[in-house]
Order: C-alpha cells, then structure tokens, then sequence
C-alpha cells in the first residue's frame, strides 16, 4: 500500500483517521475484541474508518524507488510525517469523501497531529481532533528506561542503517498500564512493535533534552543551510485555530505523556479543548484497555457528534 491508509469501505459516513503511535502500526486500532478496540467500535457507530500507518512501519514499505536497506530509506523523522504525510492523507480523503476528516491521534500520532495543525492547510482539512496521550512537549518523561537511552546518547549510535528496530522497548517505555488484558500480550506481540527511524529517535530525544516542539536539529552550520537560522524553528501551537474543536484524554501513569507536558501543551493553545484525565491509566491503555470503551471511546464519540454535521447517533 504505496499511500500507507487503508479504508474499511463504510459509505456516507463521517471519515474518521486513526494515527498510531511510535513502534505501532495502524493494526494497533485493532487489537482486542471488536467491542472494545476503536477502529472496530467507529465503524460500528456509524464512521467511515480510515487507517493511517506511516513510514517504516510493515505495512508502508511501498516506496516508489528506495528499499528499507537503503540509509534514504529511513532520512525522516515525525516533521515528514507531520508535513508531508498526515497533509497526503488528508488530501486523499478529503478528495474521496468530499467531507473535512475527524482525527484521532495515540502518542506520536499526536506529536504529528498538533505539529500539522498549525499549518492553515492542513488544518482546514480537519473537521476535530482527538488526542489520546498527547504530546508536543516531553521536557518531563518520567521514563526511566528513555532517560537512560538519552543520558547515553543511545540514539547516537546506528542500529542498522538508519533504522531503529531495537525491539522489546514497547513495554518498558511506556510506563505501568493498568487495564490491558494479559492474556493477549503474545497476539499484540504478532504485530507489535513496528520498526521506525533513528533520526526520529534523535529528534524525540531533543525534545526531551531541549524541551522544544521544533524541527529537527542538524547543529547550528546545517540549520543555517537547512532553515536560514542557528536553531530551527519551533511549531507555534497558538497557530492552532480557536474553531478547531479538540478533545484529550490522558493519563496518571503516564511514563511519556507526562501531566506537566499536557498543561504545558494545553496552556499554549488558544482553544479550550475538552479534557478527560484518568489517573489509573498509563500510555497504552488509551488503546489496549479492556474498558477503553467506557472509560473514554464512548465520550470521544459523542464529543465528535457534538462537533460533526449531520451526524446520525445511530448506531
Ligand atoms: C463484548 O462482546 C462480547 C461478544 O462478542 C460479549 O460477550 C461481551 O459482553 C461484550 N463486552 C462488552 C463490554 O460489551
Ligand atoms: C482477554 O483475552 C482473552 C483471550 O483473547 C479473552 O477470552 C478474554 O475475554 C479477555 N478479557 C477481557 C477482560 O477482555
């Protein structure tokens, strides 16, 4: 799949795209039963479900002329997927639907979701956002485990061309999750983690070194080159229109959205998005939670229909 969505084929329904997080693929959606995993339960209500995965992940190794042994392969980090990526797959629906797009984003699927939000043209494409565990700044991760890897400068050292495959990290970055079902950890494993870019790592890392939301950071000659300036230029989440109607859920056991981030990100925008904290969850619960429905799916859906057009309530 050369444009990395798939569409599960729902007509006349509201196109929704679900943006995963770092390490996932867009299978993460799909994880648990149909009842309690929301790419299963949209559908189920009425939406039009559109999958994004982006690049390096299994499912998006359709590159028009590089393989994933080639270095160029992987010279990317979340700024192309915020820029070019998320703008493509908004383009692409928005051209097959005729109709603005309901985003929701888990993780990295945020950072990539508020970087390109303020962007006019990619924004005016977006009917609502929903961020699960958002991100913009991780100056307070409390990740032992990716502390560790940025005090050593791990994501200096190559781990096989450009690409970051450097597996079981899943579990221990993402800090203590209190709901997910444990007996279904081997099935998550068949298709959990997904490969990404160590350039990608790098830039997350000076997220948390630099305490920035901001391009990639080449040192100060290439950002010369690169930008025009010695540092590169940070993305404004005051841009971020008032209109655009946001809904966040996060966590108290959050080891990489952090609750100080959040309020950071929060008291940048200019909207007052629609929040709904849970103490007990940590990072991967907002998708792997056996009662995600309840605690948060079911309120993020009626936000949208608050939001949407003509939305039937039907389900
Ligand atoms: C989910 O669906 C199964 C049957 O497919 C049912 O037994 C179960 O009670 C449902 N759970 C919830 C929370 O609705
Ligand atoms: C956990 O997964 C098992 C195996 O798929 C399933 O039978 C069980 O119903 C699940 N438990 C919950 C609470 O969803």
């Amino acid at each position: 799949m050369s444009s990395g969505i798939v569409n599960l084929g729902v007509e006349k329904a509201p196109p929704v795209l679900l943006l995963h997080g770092l390490f996932m693929g867009g299978d993460a959606w799909f994880l648990d039963s149909p009842n309690q995993s929301l790419g299963f339960i949209l559908a189920d209500r009425g939406f039009d479900v559109w999958v994004g995965n982006v690049r390096g992940t299994k499912w998006s190794h359709g590159h028009a002329s590089l393989s994933d042994g080639d270095k160029e392969f992987w010279d990317w980090s979340w700024q192309e997927l915020a820029l070019y990526d998320l703008e493509a797959m908004l383009t692409y629906i928005n051209s097959i639907t005729n109709s603005k797009v309901f985003v929701v984003g888990h993780s990295q699927g945020t950072i990539i979701s508020l970087a390109a939000f303020t962007q006019p043209d990619i924004v005016n494409m977006v009917e609502a956002a929903a961020l699960l565990s958002p991100i913009s700044y991780l100056d307070h991760i409390t990740s032992k485990f990716v502390l560790n890897l940025v005090n050593f400068h791990l994501d200096e050292m190559a781990c096989d061309g450009g690409r970051a495959d450097c597996s079981d990290l899943l579990a221990s970055i993402t800090g203590e999750n209190c709901c997910f079902n444990s007996s279904r950890v081997d099935f998550y494993l068949e298709y959990e983690p997904h490969p990404t870019s160590l350039k990608n790592l790098k830039h997350l890392f000076q997220m948390i070194r630099e305490g920035t939301f901001a391009k990639y950071d080449y040192g100060i000659l290439k950002n010369v080159l690169q930008y025009g300036q010695f540092k590169p230029p940070t993305f404004d989440l005051s841009q971020i229109p008032e209109s655009l109607p946001i809904w966040m859920a996060y966590g108290g056991n959050d080891a990489l959205g952090d609750v100080i981030d959040v309020h950071h990100t929060l008291k940048e925008l200019r909207s007052k998005p629609n929040v709904l904290f849970l103490e007990d969850y940590g990072h991967a619960d907002f998708l792997l939670s056996t009662k995600a429905y309840e605690d948060l799916y079911n309120n993020m859906i009626s936000f949208f229909r608050s939001c949407g057009n003509g939305i039937s309530s039907s389900s």
